[in-house]
């Protein structure tokens, strides 16, 4: 088998990483979720969850992943023994499913940027809702629009560590956040656009419902795409000495200011033009296209060119997180069953297609394909952000602060003691205390055990 990759440098490390966890988690669902529970409350809730468990969360995956340098099953049974491979398991069925129900509203973005750009979106209210009911409920194309989704992924992953993944990432990254920014400055410029900051920072506490802590956790979670055996999928290409500690903060902190940057370009503007922000998922697709029309009526070009620009940010935060979510399992293929990489990453390609079309049937020309009263997108979103991401980060935070060798993880935390160990033992008690605790309760209150 030919060598395996690694990133470059340290900045390849964090681009990488961020850019996993950087997607439409950040410019979509938080967005939409922070609209539906709360605003500031939700956000503070969320980043408690960030600071109290998703920090210690990412380090123990990548000190998994770094560790034995191989893919996520093998890697977790190098940890704790062949039992623990389990979690790689599972965190590789995490992300397929990720990726299959992920593409299809990647799909939807790329539609919407080349609506944008062909001049579709412009009409009345009324219009834009009928747009986006019309194209959902095809049956052909929002299924071609997402399975392209997945065969651009692979086309990256299938070019390797190095030449795919990183350039790529060093490439979207930067455009990315130069994108935002200039969203973020359009959309405070509004008339009006205080009301919408206003809605970011101060916080109602009347909208948060016990329901919205594991909302919360999972938003987190799914945001620093933990609990998928994806960070330690990228950490397997971390070099020796990478600061893992430093990593994982820098990442979160990146990750969360991402967020919050989405918000302030979504709010401002919405709230510019008296649109409420709670409408749920189709914010970005029904509520903005109006958003943008009515706050730039009186210079159209600009309101075309920022479209264009919304449609394409959101397309390349989803492109560097789906190669991220493709990886896990094209690295698992790649090593376990020998194949070469390319032909690994078409499993991979062939089954997420498979679920994207499913999932995209579910929400449009097929509505009767249900599981529990949800469609199956929506059934693959809760199924995976509330269920098997925090079940993946509860059973990796077992296996490192009971069952995995201390030594071998404290080595790993302080790079074989070259490091300070200044910050160990709060994180190790995290590990084995808090952050097991804390997401035990929040399930079992949710399920009204508690
Ligand atoms: N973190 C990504 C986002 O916020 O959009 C989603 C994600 C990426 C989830 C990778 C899981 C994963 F393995």
């Amino acid at each position: 088998m030919d060598k395996r990759g690694t990133f470059g440098s340290r900045l390849a490390i964090v681009l990488a990483t961020a850019g996993s966890a950087v997607g439409l988690g950040n410019i979509w669902r938080f967005p939409f979720m922070t609209g539906q529970n709360g605003g500031a409350a939700f956000i503070l809730i969320y980043f408690a969850c960030v600071l109290l468990l998703g920090i210690p969360g990412m380090v123990n995956e990548f000190i998994v992943g770094r560790h034995a340098q191989t893919n996520a099953a093998r890697a977790y049974g190098s940890i704790g023994g062949k039992r623990w491979r389990a979690i790689g398991y599972l965190g590789i069925l995490t992300s397929t499913i990720i990726l299959g129900f992920y593409a299809v509203v990647a799909g939807w973005c790329l539609q919407y940027l080349y609506a944008s750009i062909a001049g579709q979106l412009d009409g009345d209210p009324a219009y834009v809702v009928t747009y986006f009911k019309t194209f959902s409920s095809d049956a052909l194309k929002p299924c071609l629009w997402g399975v392209g989704f997945v065969l651009i992924t692979h086309l990256v992953v299938a070019q390797g560590v190095e030449k795919g993944i990183e350039r790529a990432s060093k490439l979207l990254m930067p455009l990315l956040l130069m994108l935002l920014l200039i969203l973020v400055v359009a959309s405070c410029l509004l008339p009006n656009a205080l009301a919408g900051i206003e809605f970011l920072l101060k916080p109602d506490f009347s909208k948060v419902s016990s329901g919205v802590f594991l909302e919360a956790l999972g938003q987190a979670f799914f945001s620093l795409s933990l609990g998928t055996a994806c960070l330690c999928t990228y950490a397997s290409y971390f070099k020796r000495d990478t600061n893992l500690l430093r990593s994982a903060t820098q990442i979160a902190l990146l990750d969360s200011a991402i967020a919050i940057l989405a918000g302030l370009m979504i709010f401002p503007a919405a709230f510019s033009v008296g649109v409420q922000p709670d409408s749920g998922p189709s914010l970005i697709f029904i509520t903005l296209p109006n958003v943008f029309r009515e706050a730039f009526g009186a210079m159209p070009v600009v309101g075309y060119v920022i479209s264009i620009l919304f449609y394409a940010l959101l397309v390349f935060a989803a492109l560097t997180s789906t190669i991220s979510m493709h990886e896990i399992g094209t690295a698992f293929f790649h090593e376990e069953l020998h194949l070469p990489r390319r032909k690994a990453a078409w499993i991979l390609t062939v089954v997420c297609s498979l679920i994207a079309i499913f999932c995209s049937l579910s929400v449009g020309a097929y509505s009767n394909l249900q599981l529990f009263g949800m469609s199956l997108l929506d059934f693959c979103d809760f199924l995976t952000a509330q269920l098997m991401l925090p079940a993946g980060a509860f059973l990796t935070s077992i296996l490192m602060g009971w069952f995995a060798n201390r030594q071998l993880v404290q080595g790993e935390f302080t790079n074989g003691g070259t490091l300070r160990a200044t910050f160990f033992k709060a994180w190790f008690f995290s590990v084995r205390y808090i952050v097991p605790l804390c997401i035990a309760l929040i399930f079992l209150h949710q399920f009204g055990l508690l």
